[in-house]
C-alpha cells in the first residue's frame, strides 16, 4: 500500500531538473519530495535563454505568465553585437534568438510562446513555487548520501544540514537531479561518454549601470574583441546583461595550463574597465567565478528504478544556451511516466523509454553547444589572420578590419561568412523545437522524415509518432485564440480528431479510461476557422493523433475511420503498446 512509502518520488535536486520534475509530478497528483543540500537556489546567474519548447512546457505547467513577467522580454534580447568594448567601435551585430527580420515569423509561426530571457536566480523560485503550490514537498539543508534499492522500492539515506542527523526514506522512484557532479549518477555507475574541463572561463558578477552603451542597441550578450580578452577557444570577452541595463556578467577565457585564474577583484574591475571601454568604471562586483568547459553526456538515465537528468547527464558549455532548457525537457519527459506507472496506467518497463528518448537529445546538445564554441575559428581567423586568439594592438586590429585595401576586403568577406555560421548558435530553432523520439513507447513510422530546411535552423512541423503535436490557432469556446498545444496536455492522453471523427469519440467514451480525453477539432469547444490546423495535421479529417501528457504524438491513424469498434481496437492496441501494457 501507499503507507509503506514516505513518499512516491524523491527528487534530489531542486534545479530546473528537479523542480521541473516535482512541479510536474505534484500537478499529476503524484507524492513527490524534492531535497536540496543548501539553503536556497542558484545564487549565481548562470543558465538564462530560455527556448520556446521550455516557454511550452511551462505553460503547460501553468507557470508561463509568471515567467513573462519576471523575464526580460523577447525583443530585448535583441542583436548579439561584436565590438571591440562598449565605449569603441563595433565590428558586427547579429539579430539572434529569432528577433531578426528574417527569422521572426518562423519563431511566431512554430510556436504559441516567445523566447525569454531568464536568469537562473529568478526561474528557479518560480518553479519551486509553483511546485510547492501544487503539494510537492520541498527540504533544504538536506543532502542526498546514498541508496539502495530492490524490486519493490529504493531507501535512500539523507543528512539533514540544520539537526545533523542522518534520516532514510523509502521511496517508489528516485530522481537524480543533482547536476553535473551527480551522486546518484555515479552510484549507478552510468556510463558515460567524453571529457570535463577542457577549458576554463572566469565570469564576474557586478552591478553598473551601462544604459547608455545599449538603450540604442539593446541586447543581453555582447561580444568583445579587444587584448584583454582575446584568449582561448572563443578569443573574446563577453558582457551578459543579468537585469537590463544595471547588473552584468563580464567573463573571458583563462589558460588551464597555467594552473588556476587570476580571481582578485583588481584583476576583475582591469578587465571590466577594458570590456566597457571606460577606464574610470565603478562598479560593484558581486561574485567572482571560474568554470570549465565540459563535454560529457549519460549513454543510459537510469539503473531499475533510480532515474537521472539535467546536468546529472549532460554536460557542456553555456554556448547555445540549452543546458537549463534541456534539464526543464528531460523533466517533463520523466514525470507523467512516472505518473502513469504509480497511477498504474503503465508498466513499470514502460519508464526504461525516458532515456531511450532522452539520451540522443543530451547527447546532441553536449555536442552542439561544443560546437558552438569551436565555431568561432573563422570568426578569430577572420579578425586575427589565424585561428589564435588576439594579438598585436587593437588600432592594428581596427586598421587592418577597415582597410580599403584588398586584404580589408576579403577581411570583412570571411567576417560576414563567419557570423553567418553563428546562426547554428544564435538562431538555432530547429536544435530546440526538431526533437524527434524513439523509444518503446512510441509506434513510429518506417519511411523516414524528409526535412525540407536545414534540420538545425528551421523547425519543421509535424505530426509524425515521435514529434511534439505542431502548433496551430483555433477558436476556443469564448471565441478567443487557443493554441493546439493548450487543449492537449494536462496530465492526460488525447486522441485529437476532426468533425469527422465520430467514430474516435465514441471509442474514448466506450474504453473510459481516466486518462484519456478525445477533442474533434472543428466542432464543440475548439474550431479551426482559419484551417491552420487543416494544413499542419498531415492526417485525414477521420484520422486521429494519440498525443502523450508531453504533447509528443505517440501513434497516428493517418486514414479515416468510421466504425467505432475498429476506432475502438486500433485505440486499444496502441495505448496498450505505448504504456507498455500488452
Ligand atoms: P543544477 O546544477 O542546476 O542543480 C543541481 C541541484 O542538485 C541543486 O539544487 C543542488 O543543490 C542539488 N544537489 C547536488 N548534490 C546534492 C546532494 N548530494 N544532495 C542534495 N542536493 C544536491 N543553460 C541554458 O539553458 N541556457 C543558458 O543560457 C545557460 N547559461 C549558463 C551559463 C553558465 C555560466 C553556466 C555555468 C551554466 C549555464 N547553463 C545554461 C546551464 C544550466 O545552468 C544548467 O544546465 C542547469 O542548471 C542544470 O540544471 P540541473 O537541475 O540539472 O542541475
Amino acid at each position: 500500500t501507499q503507507r509503506e512509502f514516505d513518499t512516491d518520488v524523491l527528487v534530489v535536486g531542486t534545479g530546473p531538473m528537479g523542480a521541473t520534475t516535482a512541479l510536474a509530478l505534484a500537478k499529476y497528483g503524484v507524492r513527490v519530495h524534492a531535497i536540496s543540500r543548501w539553503n536556497w537556489l542558484a545564487n549565481t546567474p548562470r543558465a538564462h535563454i530560455t527556448n520556446q519548447r521550455t516557454v511550452e512546457v511551462l505553460r503547460s505547467l501553468g507557470i508561463e505568465e509568471e515567467l513573462k513577467q519576471q523575464a526580460t522580454a523577447w525583443d530585448k534580447m535583441g542583436d548579439t553585437l561584436f565590438t571591440t568594448s562598449f565605449a569603441g567601435p563595433e565590428i558586427a551585430r547579429l539579430q539572434t534568438w529569432g528577433t531578426g527580420d528574417l527569422r521572426f515569423g518562423d519563431y511566431i509561426e512554430a510556436s504559441p510562446c516567445p523566447m525569454l530571457d531568464v536568469p537562473q536566480p529568478v526561474m528557479e523560485p518560480i518553479l519551486v513555487n509553483a511546485a510547492a503550490r501544487s503539494g510537492a514537498q520541498m527540504s533544504f539543508n538536506t543532502e542526498y548520501l546514498s541508496h539502495e534499492q530492490d524490486e519493490g522500492g529504493v531507501t535512500v539515506r539523507l543528512r539533514n544540514h540544520i539537526s545533523g542527523q542522518d534520516y532514510e526514506q523509502r521511496v517508489r522512484f528516485l530522481v537524480g537531479a543533482d547536476g553535473a557532479r551527480s551522486q546518484v549518477a555515479a552510484d549507478i555507475g552510468l556510463p558515460f561518454e567524453g571529457v570535463l574541463a577542457r577549458a576554463g572561463t572566469l565570469y564576474v558578477q557586478f552591478k553598473a549601470d551601462l544604459s547608455k552603451y545599449v538603450a540604442h542597441r539593446p541586447s543581453i550578450l555582447h561580444w568583445i574583441v579587444n587584448p584583454e580578452a582575446g584568449f582561448g577557444e572563443i578569443g573574446m570577452g563577453l558582457l551578459r546583461a543579468v537585469k537590463p541595463w544595471t547588473e552584468w556578467i563580464a567573463g573571458w577565457g583563462f589558460d588551464m595550463s597555467k594552473g588556476d585564474p587570476d580571481t582578485s577583484r583588481e584583476n576583475a574591475l582591469e578587465k571590466i574597465r577594458s570590456l566597457v571601454g571606460d577606464p574610470g568604471l565603478e562598479c560593484e562586483i558581486l561574485s567572482i567565478s571560474p568554470w570549465y568547459v565540459n563535454q560529457q553526456y549519460a549513454l543510459e538515465y537510469s539503473r531499475g528504478r533510480v532515474f537521472c537528468g539535467g546536468d546529472a547527464v549532460h554536460r557542456h558549455p553555456p554556448s547555445s544556451g540549452l543546458g537549463l532548457n534541456t534539464s526543464v525537457q528531460d523533466g517533463f519527459n520523466l514525470a507523467w511516466k512516472l505518473a502513469y506507472v504509480i497511477k498504474g496506467y503503465a508498466s513499470l518497463d514502460h519508464l526504461s523509454s525516458y532515456g531511450d528518448e532522452r539520451a540522443p537529445v543530451g547527447r546532441q546538445i553536449v555536442e552542439r553547444a561544443n560546437q558552438s564554441r569551436l565555431d568561432y575559428a573563422p570568426m578569430r581567423t577572420a579578425f586575427y589572420g589565424k585561428p589564435s586568439g588576439f594579438s598585436g594592438t587593437l588600432e592594428h586590429f581596427l586598421e587592418g578590419f577597415f582597410a580599403a585595401d584588398e586584404q580589408g576586403v576579403e577581411t570583412r568577406r570571411k567576417m560576414a561568412e563567419a557570423l553567418e555560421l553563428k546562426n547554428y548558435e544564435f538562431n538555432a530553432e530547429g536544435t530546440e523545437m526538431n526533437q524527434r523520439y524513439e523509444s518503446d513507447g512510441i509506434i513510429g513510422e518506417t519511411e523516414p522524415e524528409t526535412w525540407s530546411r536545414d534540420r538545425q535552423l528551421y523547425h519543421q512541423p509535424s505530426s509524425r509518432p515521435g514529434a511534439k503535436i505542431p502548433h496551430a490557432w483555433l477558436v476556443g469556446p469564448d471565441g478567443r485564440r487557443i493554441s493546439t498545444l493548450d487543449v492537449i496536455g494536462h496530465g492526460c492522453f488525447t486522441l485529437v480528431t476532426g468533425i469527422a471523427g465520430f467514430a474516435w469519440e465514441q471509442a474514448v467514451a466506450s474504453l473510459d479510461l481516466p486518462f484519456l480525453r478525445c477533442v474533434r477539432i472543428g466542432i464543440g469547444r475548439y474550431t479551426d476557422p482559419y484551417f491552420y490546423w487543416a494544413r499542419l495535421r498531415e492526417i485525414d479529417e477521420g484520422g486521429a493523433l494519440l498525443v502523450r501528457p508531453d504533447g509528443v504524438i505517440a501513434w497516428r491513424r493517418k486514414e479515416a475511420v468510421s466504425i467505432q469498434r475498429d476506432a475502438e481496437t486500433q485505440l486499444a492496441d496502441a495505448l496498450d503498446a505505448v504504456l507498455g501494457r500488452a
